[in-house]
């Protein structure tokens, strides 16, 4: 056992996904929140999606990050805290460690298994490095764990995932964050940005197929959590860009009318009838400095590639 690595453990319980599946798929437009998405399966697939080439923010992300790394760190500092929930397979993290030398590095996923993995190689990679590794629903609270030493806070939260909030939520999670970070606490974010639409549909409709399966996954992990009785071959992804509400949108489309048995639930769906699985929000740069303000930080700088495909942010709080 590497002393440099601890496991915190604030997973949701499986009754969590039954209520939030049961909940959900009563309402009139039925529906599952994304973050049931990312069991370990799930996880992987998102992995895949991102080295998809119509999936383009991490490469652009990660361009921007590497491009700007020194600047960041004479901004921020060195030997923060650094937290980053929803940490998935901590590529981008690695952009950062070796310029911004964290005193502690707090990766939060929901996924134990794989937060566990992706821990345990990063410890071996960096030697200096203190994890300690967070299993947690992030949309709910940033527990940092007491053995994390005092001192300033850098919060990193790339690939967009603020876009997977509703834009009033994304707003209480900028709050949640302020809180969680305290004085002097800074936050780098990354954030997708407004476009052509033809490149927002592709990156969510791409060749290989790979978003669908990561779509439809959460349907195979349903049923193997909970034995829901159902046929995968019923359903097809959809995903398109909502204009007038500047985000994509993605269901899960019965091609057929079928019943779902969830334990002792049946849940009835019409042909063509579409559950949703997630909204992604795209945001102009003054709309993201805007709420950002609203909600406790200061704007320090942001950064952009040349076709403003993508950008990440830097807030200090207020
Ligand atoms: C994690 N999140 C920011 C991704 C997004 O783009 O909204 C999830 C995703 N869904 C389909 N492709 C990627």
């Amino acid at each position: 056992m590497n002393t440099n690595l601890t496991f915190h453990d604030h997973k949701p319980g499986a009754l969590s996904l039954q209520d939030a599946v049961v909940n959900g798929l009563s309402k009139k437009q039925k529906s599952i929140a994304p973050k049931f998405f990312y069991d370990q399966r799930g996880s992987e697939l998102f992995d895949k999606i991102c080295k998809q080439p119509e999936y383009y923010p991490p490469t652009i992300e990660q361009s921007i990050l590497s491009e700007n790394v020194d600047e960041i760190a004479n901004l921020t500092g060195e030997g923060r805290i650094l937290v980053e929930p929803g940490a998935g397979n901590a590529v981008k993290v690695r952009l950062l460690l070796n310029s911004l030398l964290p005193s502690a590095y707090v990766p939060m996923d929901i996924s134990f298994d794989y937060l566990k993995s992706v821990a345990t190689h990063l410890v071996n990679e960096y030697p200096w490095l203190r994890v300690h590794a967070t299993c947690v629903d992030y949309t709910h609270s940033l527990p940092i764990p007491d053995l994390v030493p005092d001192g300033p806070r850098l919060l990193f939260f790339p690939g967009s995932s603020i876009g997977n909030f509703e834009r009033d939520e994304a707003g209480q999670f900028l709050s949640m964050i302020h809180e969680a970070i305290g004085q002097n606490g800074m936050v780098l974010i990354g954030v997708d940005t407004k476009k052509n639409e033809t490149i927002l549909n592709a990156a969510y409709n791409d060749e290989a197929g790979v978003t669908a399966e990561f779509n439809l996954n959460l349907l195979l992990r349903i049923q193997k959590e909970l034995g829901m009785d159902f046929e995968p071959d019923n359903f097809k992804h959809n995903a398109y860009y909502n204009k007038d509400a500047g985000r994509i949108e993605m269901y899960l489309v019965s091609k057929k009318k079928q019943t779902l048995q969830i334990n002792e639930h049946s849940i009835f769906l019409e042909k063509d009838e579409q559950v949703h699985t997630e909204n992604s929000y795209k945001y102009s740069p003054d709309e993201f400095i805007s709420l950002s303000v609203k909600n406790g930080f200061e704007h320090v700088k942001y950064w952009t590639d040349d076709n403003s495909l993508f950008a990440v942010y830097l807030l200090m709080s207020k």
